[in-house]
């Protein structure tokens, strides 16, 4: 184990009902002014937003609404939000969605009390902001595991770029199983998707062996696997969706990255994946993840057979990559750039511009070229 310094700052309200009982808790140190922030409108038709915001009333609060926040949030999106709450004095966000709303609050809060731009702190002068609007999190989608932390995935469509900028972390997440009830099914197996992705991109990025952050990384893996199978039974299966949450939550909350470096590179290339195509998150990683693999087989052996043994219950490390294969069939999650939902044609220039433009992760278990990059992702043509 590497050195570390471990505390977890979000309050989390788990189970069925979990709102009223947050909020009820959680309104009266918000202040007056609430952003009630949210997506295109899926919480207006499953009753979500009628439920929250009567809490929000009672409690005596004014709100102020932001909506229209988009999957894949821009930067443009980050900034009119920002600008609202400071003209508006907000005093809480309340983001209600997925990743992207939710990453899009956390920009909006650091972005509103900072005097310059969020993206030439962090990427010019290499600081990160030091406070922001007080927020909280209410996850009707869940896969990210954006709740549980103060990471946000950001496009910048006018750089051409979808990255990372470190922001507010919520005081508080919701998560209400009953509240995903709606997601249409592939998005359910996507963000699933990604919780394996985050887990496994986690348990690759150390060599060293025997310690328990990969125990619990190989356990949420198996876990989700477990869950999305009992899915293609019964999609509506709540106990599964229940437990996909919480794995969720578990992947990216902290825990499993104590004492280790991590990869995500794969996510590296399907960010910049998405900043030229606007793809689906989990989609993209989906059809990356396996072609990833077999470029790194031979560099991580040991950890690539563990991950076959025991999330598959497969023999070999290729036997681990093939069953992997086999879910994404089975889920009908994309196996090719070809069938991923593309703004703009999925040409050989396009990956090429992916491939120049992504971040390279320096640590286990290789670290790769951009020609290998480029080579990968012709392969999952
Ligand atoms: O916008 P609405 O109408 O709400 O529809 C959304 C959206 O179309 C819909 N949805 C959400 N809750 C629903 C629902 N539909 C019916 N019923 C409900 N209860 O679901 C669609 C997808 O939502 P979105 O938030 O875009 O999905 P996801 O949670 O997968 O978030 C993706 C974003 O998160 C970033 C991704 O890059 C992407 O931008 N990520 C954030 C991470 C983080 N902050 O830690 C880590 C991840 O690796 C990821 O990069
Ligand atoms: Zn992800």
């Amino acid at each position: 184990m590497n050195k570390f310094t471990f505390s977890y700052p979000v309050k989390v309200y788990f189970g069925e009902g979990s709102a009223k009982e947050a909020l009820k808790a959680e309104t009266f140190p918000m202040g007056e002014t609430v952003m009630l922030a949210y997506g295109g409108g899926s919480i207006k038709k499953n009753g979500i937003y009628e439920e929250l915001k009567s809490l929000l009333l009672e409690a005596g609060k004014r709100i102020v609404e932001f909506s229209g926040i988009m999957s894949n949030p821009t930067y443009e999106k980050v900034q009119e939000g920002a600008a609202l709450a400071r003209e508006q004095q907000v005093d809480f966000i309340l983001a209600v969605g997925g990743g992207s709303v939710i990453d899009c609050c956390k920009v909006i809060s650091a972005q509103a009390v900072l005097d310059e731009d969020i993206w030439e702190l962090e990427y010019r002068k290499g600081q990160f902001p030091q406070k922001g609007i007080p927020m909280g999190a209410v996850v009707t989608v869940s896969g990210t595991g954006a709740e549980m932390n103060g990471g946000a995935v950001i496009t910048y469509e006018e750089k051409k770029w979808k990255g990372g900028i470190f922001a507010e972390t919520p005081s508080f997440a919701v998560l209400d199983p009953v509240y995903t009830a709606s997601v249409p099914p592939m998005q359910v197996l996507s963000g699933a998707f990604d919780t394996l992705s985050h887990a496994l991109e986690t348990y690759l990025g150390s060599s060293d062996q025997d310690n328990v952050s990969d125990d619990l990384a190989l356990a949420v893996m198996r876990n989700t696997v477990v869950n999305m199978r009992r899915l293609l039974l019964n999609i509506h299966d709540m106990q599964a969706r229940s437990n996909l949450m919480w794995d969720s939550a578990m992947a990216e909350n902290g825990i499993l990255k104590c004492g280790r470096l991590t990869d995500f590179q794969v996510h590296q290339i399907e960010h910049q994946l998405g900043a030229y195509t606007d793809c689906n998150h989990g989609q993209g990683l989906a059809v990356l993840q396996p072609v990833y693999c077999r470029h790194i087989l031979k560099d991580a052996p040991e950890k690539m057979l563990r991950f076959a043994k025991e999330v598959f219950g497969a023999e070999t490390m290729e036997g681990g990559i093939v069953a992997l294969e086999q879910l994404i069939r089975d889920c009908g999650l994309p196996a090719k750039l070809s069938k991923l939902q593309s703004k703009e044609p999925i040409t050989p220039e396009l990956l090429r511009q992916v491939a120049d433009t992504s971040n390279i992760i320096k640590c286990n278990p290789r670290e790769l070229s951009r020609d290998e990059i480029y080579e990968i992702l012709m392969e999952c043509r």
